[in-house]
């Protein structure tokens, strides 16, 4: 029997909650025996965050998806469950975060319209042949936040290239840009 990951859901005193890998590999539900923190052995469900900034997206049949610093893949699950026979492309440049996105993803990755890889957005670039997308977006990803001036002004000329000139990219709340209208 294969060996599922443990996800951990951490509550504070204030009910305020979140999902965290903790790193350890299971056959079946356990309990790790502390109050605060239940076990479980699949992926996390999807946030309210996370599912309303997936509704906000336009998305529409067929379309090409790239999501950069996927973290766990929630929101490339969602979507690629939403887009018909689009595709998702979705980013990290976490190792660890890569392997659990993929480990808690093997149905959608197995239809084909979804695809989890490890690298960074200042490294990335279209696959020889490879369409451009409709849509790219990050949530929380230091890089494009502006947390990360230094490495901002080239993820975004990798976005540029990446999305077709008509396709949208969404960072967080920002109002969302063509990719024609990236700055180079
Ligand atoms: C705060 S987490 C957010 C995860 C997910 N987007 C969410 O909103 O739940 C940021 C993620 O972005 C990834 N990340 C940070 N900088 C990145 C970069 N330059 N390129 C790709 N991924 C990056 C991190 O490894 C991490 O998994």
């Amino acid at each position: 029997m294969p060996l599922l990951p443990v996800w951990v859901e951490r509550r504070s005193p204030t009910g305020r909650h979140r999902w965290l890998p903790c790193g350890k590999r299971i056959a079946s539900v356990a309990s790790c025996g502390r109050s605060d923190i239940s076990v479980l052995t699949m992926a996390p469900r999807i946030s309210s965050r996370i599912a309303s900034f997936v509704d906000a997206l336009p998305l529409e049949p067929g379309f090409r998806v790239l999501e950069v610093g996927c973290g766990p893949g929630v929101a490339a699950r969602e979507i690629s469950r939403r887009i018909g026979s689009g595709t998702v492309v979705a980013i990290d440049r976490s190792a660890k975060a890569i392997r659990i996105a993929t480990d808690g993803s093997k149905p959608e990755i197995a239809t084909g319209r979804l695809r989890f890889q490890h690298v960074a957005i200042e490294d990335f670039e279209l696959r020889s042949g490879e369409e451009p997308f409709d849509i790219a977006f990050a949530m929380r990803v230091g890089a494009l936040d502006g947390r990360h001036p230094e490495l901002r002004k080239c993820a975004m000329n990798r976005l540029k290239a990446a999305l077709k000139p008509e396709g949208l990219l969404f960072i967080d709340s920002d109002i969302p840009v063509r990719g024609s209208e990236i700055d180079d």
